[in-house]
């Protein structure tokens, strides 16, 4: 996202090492062990001369073990200097054939100009063996070799997610699962993820199906040191067992106990600062880092203690010193400050970060991230102030403003902290994010400004770097661990799907399916310039306008169009493509008064109607496109600015059938409206605007059973009274069934059923006597497979009562799949959300995980079967991301769909499920520059005939 950088920069920010430290780790290990015995010989030899004397000091018992320990005080973690001439890794499984992946292009992660290379790859041992001509002689030596023609495509090292909650907050969720957080105190250092990971979690697969290999699991951010973090790789192992799954174990294999004599391995603390700890405890700001102090001068105390024990045992004055100062609870944090423990800093405001680089200098340890961190890119200053190293970045690409902390996160950051020097990571916090598409953030970071080795290197050398791992993982590298993955397009291209994921040289996709991706794929893709937006982000802290200027001109002339989709009643046609292969073919595009008035190629009768218009502006494409406005639904967008805020949004309804509503709302017989509810320019609807989501559709919110009326709305609009702002006041009717407890889902299905086939009163008489006469649609949220087909007979329950036809949409639809040929028999539409399936909760653990585990992917399946497709969004800020989603449903069809059919499954589609009337003439246009709108082209305008306007961004 920044300026050329093309190769990786060198941190100027690390303090070199120490010459004491440039021992080998073998050798300081022999010096400490040797030392430690010389002293115990040196003090027994002293207490014997001196036995006559009376006053002589009684050497303690446990002195050898004493020294032991304070010899390995200042001992660093890292890797023995001969790490990479290791011939086996120790995580070797005995038996795992040598594997040569020939002929791939190779994102090795290398600055010394090797970053690319083309050549084969040689697996054995569960290490690199050879990267390059790997020639036959070599390759004699290896018998049982399993051979991978890569067919020039392109190889990264594995992918390395470094901040995760794989297996300790439970995919799919379940109460006896849920090792996220403790909420014993504000500080917690002697947690330790590794106690609660569980290794039979679904995610773990479907990670590996999007390249993950290594994760840092954290305990949540509910308190300010929440515990200790692992590292693991993702692979199922023999022993089936936590432990198994540790890189560099930094703990005692049968123990409990983290062994520095052992294992010199770097250990990892979660911490957190701001909004998560200051409410899960009721405290401020001020309180949470009090409690980091008093936490570390604690700890400093007993550093000190020790320090000043070891400097009089080594000189054998051993009168009342006591015994070695320690204690379990405290040992970690002591760790800290003895910089052996890698701190991952939840932080995200200005004032947070502050807050921990004083507290970082004041205790003297380094940070080794600050993570999720939204202000960063505002006060990288701040960051370069920390004790010992700036700490690195660890990002979402576009996820924010979902609290007030994350209000200022911008898509920019990746790329202006990459201009200050500072190390960006991108990171999944799965599942928050499913970590499966960790690769997407980077695409995403690259999108708007992040250099692509770089964008490549903050899911892979970088995390490794952060993690003090860069002996052997993030690089494709001889004498590295065997992480790899094998992609069907350049990893940053949109979409981008492992063919083949190998953790320790061992293959994890058992037979893959396989996407054939356009040429233009396996290059860097190109990106849109977004300079300017960038610097307005610095300009106006954070919070740049958002609002679309007018065009001044009633005429407006796009120039090098290669493309036009136009739509038509409930269905997207492509109307104009220009011939790719005569420069003078592109087309003109002329607009007046906010209607499409002509598209033709080169100089045309529609290009001559410009004559004499003398202020027309003229906006050059450069082989862009026109596409219909997209409609976003699935998220409160419209009606919230943040999400954790309850100020800044419309809230939730009554739910009628837990709680009832009161009378004065019209007791059981009411509907709530959204349109009653709508707020305009929020920041999520300007910048879902300014990515071709012209509209949305809306239902009420609600935490039970019945939602009420939706409506559709204009994301560019100032305010409701504006001219086209309300595209329809009313669409349709909207439920929500889940498996909640109480009240039980049959009791819910019941409440259905009555409200279709008993008497009724009020809007719910009105607006169920238009559902039942199949005028308006009814919406049913559900995820459930079986709540599916239990909503489906009662359907046709009511059909066969009523001699009606229902429409009926099922929105979520996880487990859709299923049903879709009952789906499609029935008319049902479903509307996705998410877009990808997730299998969060345990009503939709049945996914169907799309390529490369599956042939199909869910959009498929169920279009197939002829069911009306949609694609919906979870949370508001993902509301601009609908043309990703698109393109990527494309992508996973192999050809099946075409973009006309991308397009409309967030446009016509969703309006033809939510009863939004079909508008071809009055509907908004999307208009980009440097491709379509499927593709990583920059939204230049729209076009908005309801208002009559040219919105130029
Ligand atoms: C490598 O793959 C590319 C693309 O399929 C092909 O053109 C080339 O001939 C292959 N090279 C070798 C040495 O097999
Ligand atoms: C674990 O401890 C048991 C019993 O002390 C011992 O037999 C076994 O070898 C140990 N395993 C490892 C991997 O250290
Ligand atoms: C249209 O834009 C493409 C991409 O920038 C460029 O290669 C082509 O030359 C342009 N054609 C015309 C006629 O300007």
């Amino acid at each position: 996202m920044v300026g050329e950088h093309t190769k990786l920069p060198t941190y100027t920010h690390v303090p070199a090492q120490p010459k004491s430290r440039r021992l080998s780790r073998g050798l300081r290990v022999v010096l400490a062990i040797t030392f430690s015995l010389v002293a115990f010989q040196y003090v027994r030899l002293y207490s014997e001369v001196t036995r006559p004397s009376r006053e002589s000091t009684q050497v303690p018992l446990r002195a050898a073990e004493w020294l032991d320990k304070c010899q390995l005080l200042d001992v660093k973690p890292g890797p023995p200097e001969d790490f990479n001439t290791r011939t086996q890794s120790d995580r070797f499984v005995p038996g795992t054939r040598p594997t040569l992946i020939a002929n791939a292009t190779i994102w090795t992660g290398r600055i010394d100009g090797l970053e690319v290379l083309q050549g084969d790859i040689l697996l054995d041992g569960g290490l690199i063996k050879r990267v390059g001509v790997v020639d036959g002689d070599l390759l004699d030596q290896y018998a049982h070799l399993i051979r991978v023609d890569a067919q020039g495509q392109w190889v990264s090292p594995g992918i390395i997610d470094l901040h995760s909650h794989l297996g300790v907050d439970s995919v799919p969720e379940l109460r006896g699962g849920d090792d996220t957080n403790s909420f014993k105190g504000p500080v917690l250092p002697w947690l330790r993820a590794l106690d609660g990971l569980n290794t039979r979690d679904d995610a773990y697969k479907l990670s590996i199906a999007g390249g993950l290999t290594t994760a840092l699991v954290l305990p949540g951010s509910a308190n300010a040191i929440g515990g200790q973090a692992i590292l693991i790789k993702l692979r199922p192992t023999a022993d089936r067992a936590p432990t198994g799954k540790l890189l560099e174990n930094p703990y005692e294999r049968n123990d409990s106990v983290y062994d520095p004599h052992a294992y010199f391995r770097y250990r990892h603390m979660k911490y957190a600062c701001g909004e998560n700890p200051d409410r899960v405890y009721s405290n401020t700001r001020m309180d949470t880092a009090w409690a980091f102090r008093k936490a570390y001068e604690h700890a400093r105390k007993i550093k000190e203690a020790q320090d000043n024990f070891c400097a009089k045992a080594t000189r054998g004055d051993w009168a009342g010193l006591g015994d070695y100062p320690e204690d379990l609870q405290w040992e970690a944090l002591v760790d800290v400050l003895r910089g052996r423990v890698k701190v991952h800093t939840h932080c995200y405001e200005t004032v947070d970060l502050d807050d921990l680089v004083r507290i970082s200098n004041e205790f003297q340890f380094p940070i080794a991230a600050f993570h999720h961190a939204h202000e960063t890119y505002l006060v990288p200053d701040v960051l370069k102030c920390a004790y010992g190293h700036p700490p690195a970045v660890a990002l979402f690409a576009t996820q924010a403003r979902y609290k007030r902390e994350a209000y200022r996160g911008s898509e920019f950051a990746p790329r202006i902290l990459a201009e200050h020097g500072l190390q960006v990571v991108m990171k999944s916090d799965h599942p928050v994010l499913n970590s499966r598409y960790l690769v997407y953030e980077a695409q995403q970071a690259h999108y708007y400004g992040l250099p692509h080795n770089l964008a490549l290197a903050a899911v892979t050398t970088t995390p490794a770097k952060v993690l003090g791992q860069d002996h052997r993982i993030g690089y494709v590298k001889e004498g590295y661990d065997a992480d790899l993955v094998l992609w069907d397009s350049h990893p940053l291209a949109l979409g981008a799907t492992p063919q083949q994921v190998w953790i320790d040289g061992i293959a994890q996709l058992a037979s893959p399916h396989l996407l054939s991706k356009p040429a233009s794929f396996q290059k860097v893709p190109q990106t849109p310039d977004f300079d300017k937006e960038a610097k307005e982000t610095l300009k106006y802290d954070g919070l740049p306008p958002l609002e679309p200027v007018r065009s001044k001109s009633n005429t407006v002339v796009f120039t090098n169009v290669s493309s036009v989709f136009l739509r038509e009643e409930y269905t997207v046609r492509e109307a104009f493509a220009a011939d790719s292969s005569n420069a003078l073919a592109a087309g003109v595009a002329v607009v007046r008064d906010g209607q499409l008035m002509c598209v033709e190629s080169g100089i045309s009768a529609c290009a001559q109607s410009i004559h004499g218009d003398e202020d027309a502006e003229f906006v050059d494409l450069e082989g862009g496109s026109i596409a219909p406005g997209l409609v976003s639904t699935g998220a409160p967008l419209g009606l919230q600015e943040i999400d954790q805020e309850a100020s800044t949004q419309d809230g939730y309804v009554f739910d009628a059938l837990t709680e009832g509503v009161p009378e004065i709302v019209g007791g059981s017989g009411a509907l709530i409206r959204a349109a009653d509810g709508l707020q305009f320019a929020t920041r999520d609807a300007l910048l879902a605007y300014r990515a071709g989501v012209t509209s949305g559709i809306v239902a009420p919110q609600t935490r039970g059973f019945l939602a009420g009326l939706n409506t559709a709305f204009s994301t560019g609009a100032r305010h409701k009274l504006e001219k086209g702002a309300l595209v329809q006041e009313i669409g349709g009717v909207h439920v929500a069934i889940h498996p909640v407890g109480s009240p039980s889902v049959s009791t819910q299905i019941a409440a259905l059923r009555h409200l279709l086939l008993s008497e009724t009163n009020g809007d719910i008489k009105q607006w169920f006597g238009k559902i039942k006469q199949g005028e308006v649609p009814l919406a049913v949220e559900a995820n459930s497979a079986d709540i599916i087909a239990s909503v489906l007979t009662l359907k046709a329950e009511v059909e066969s009562k009523l001699h009606t036809s229902l429409k009926l949409t099922i929105i979520g639809g996880s487990e859709a799949h299923l049903l879709a040929q009952e789906l499609g028999a029935a008319n049902v539409g479903v509307i996705l959300n998410p877009a990808r399936p997730f299998p969060n909760d345990w009503e939709e653990r049945r996914i169907i995980a799309g390529p490369p585990l599956t042939e199909k992917n869910a959009v498929l399946t169920l279009a197939e079967n002829g069911v009306t497709v949609g694609l919906g969004i979870k949370e508001v800020w993902d509301a601009r991301n609908a043309r990703f989603d698109l393109a990527w449903a494309a992508l996973e069809s192999n050809g099946a769909l075409s973009k006309a059919d991308a397009l409309a499954l967030a446009s016509v589609n969703l309006e033809k499920l939510l009863g939004v009337k079909a508008d071809s003439v009055r509907g908004d246009l999307v208009v980009t520059r440097g491709g379509d709108l499927l593709e990583f082209s920059k939204v230049v305008a729209i076009i908005s005939p309801r208002r009559r306007v040219v919105d130029l961004l």
